[in-house]
Formats: C-alpha cells, sequence, structure tokens
C-alpha cells in the first residue's frame, strides 16, 4: 500500500481514518467542537474539515487548493476560514475562495445533527 502523502497533509495511520458507512462518516459529538472552531476526519483518500458557525456545522474538503495546507489548522473569522499557510480565504458554508485564486470553490459536506452526534454526508 502506498502511504506516501501530498505536501502539508499531514500523515494519518489507516487505523485511525474514519469508516465511510452508509454514505456518511462519524464525525464526533457536537459538545466537542464549539462555536469557532475546526476538527479534522482522515478519510482513506482526503480528509474533511467540519466547522461550528456560530452553532451551524459546516464541512469542506481539508486541504488548500493553493499547497494542500489543512484548513482545519486556519483561522475562522465568522464564516470564513483564512489559511495557516500563505493566508488564502474561503467561506466555510459555500467553499468558496475569497482570497486568493477567486475562480476557485473547494467541495463542500453537508452535515447532519443527530441527536448530540455529528454525521459528515458523502
Ligand atoms: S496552502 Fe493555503 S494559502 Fe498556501
Amino acid at each position: 500500500m502506498d502511504e506516501s502523502k501530498p505536501f502539508g497533509v499531514e500523515y494519518v495511520p489507516p487505523g485511525k481514518r474514519a469508516k465511510i458507512v452508509d454514505g456518511r462518516v462519524y464525525a464526533g459529538k457536537v459538545t466537542e467542537l464549539p462555536p469557532g472552531k475546526a476538527k479534522a476526519i482522515a478519510l482513506d483518500k482526503f480528509s474533511i474539515a467540519v466547522f461550528n458557525v456560530n452553532g451551524e456545522f459546516f464541512a469542506i474538503k481539508d486541504a488548500c487548493p493553493h499547497a494542500e495546507y489543512p484548513l482545519s489548522k486556519g483561522v475562522v473569522t465568522g464564516d470564513e476560514v483564512t489559511c495557516s499557510s500563505h493566508s488564502w480565504k474561503f467561506n466555510i458554508k459555500s467553499g468558496q475562495c475569497t482570497r486568493g485564486t477567486e475562480d476557485l470553490t473547494i467541495r463542500t459536506f453537508k452535515v447532519v445533527v443527530e441527536g448530540d452526534s455529528l454525521w459528515i454526508v458523502i
């Protein structure tokens, strides 16, 4: 199995990767992700960044299109995340790049809250 990693993407051992079950991935408890914070969920092929924006949850692919730095490590201001590597900015809700190459949109994922659990729809 090829365990090489692209630039900027952290290595995640196979046992720590989330599994897709019935088209969705468990992303933890609601209480584990307070407003203004983000967390990374690693899958086999890529990672997803989940954000709490004023009590609403959103998810985007966790790789900045500039040089693959994890956006889950960025700075969240309102509904925007600033990449910590070279300061490109993205709207967390739409995935639209708002600073950098503005015609880029990164992939978004629907987040479902069931009880106290977060699920990402793949
Ligand atoms: S890797 Fe995100 S701005 Fe460069």
